[in-house]
């Protein structure tokens, strides 16, 4: 069944202009691009949308580095979605990722990872719609 996951192409990979890069692996695997822009999040939404780590040691760093420049938000469609995508992205910490993956090949550190995957398929359609009203995606 389709289902959607939302990628964020984060501030480290926009620094260093390998978006391009990563969206063309993202394509080449098979995932319909939805909707796509690039945006910088504000304190409030970066807060929102890590609301779930709000918790967790790494929140206020992780929002402070989400909101350090612009990011790409990209809305995803495919078969199994949320698991081939977060396949294709890797372990978080791009030590532990597999080779070939896109934080292995593009990510610096646990923090600074270069993408963001949702993490089931309800947060797919949650997060999606997080940033995207329905009449922005094709
Ligand atoms: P992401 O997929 O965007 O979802 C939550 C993010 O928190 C995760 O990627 C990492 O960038 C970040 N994160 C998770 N664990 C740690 C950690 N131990 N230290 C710093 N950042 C972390």
């Amino acid at each position: 069944m389709n289902q959607r996951t939302l990628c964020i192409i984060k501030p480290d990979a926009v620094r260093k202009k390998i978006q391009g890069s990563i969206i063309q692996k993202i394509s080449d695997a098979g995932f319909r691009i939805l909707g796509m822009k690039m945006i910088f999040l504000s304190d409030s939404d970066a807060g929102k949308f890590y609301e779930i780590h709000k918790e967790r040691p790494f929140y206020k760093e992780l929002c402070t580095f989400m909101t350090s420049g612009p990011v790409v938000v990209i809305a995803l469609e495919k078969e199994n979605a949320v698991a081939d995508y977060r396949k294709l992205i890797g372990a978080t910490d791009p030590a532990e990722a597999e080779e070939g993956t896109i934080r292995k090949l593009y990510a610096d550190s646990k923090s600074e990872n270069a993408v963001h995957g949702s993490d089931s398929e309800a947060n797919g359609i949650k997060e999606v719609a997080f940033f995207f009203a329905e009449y922005e995606l094709v």
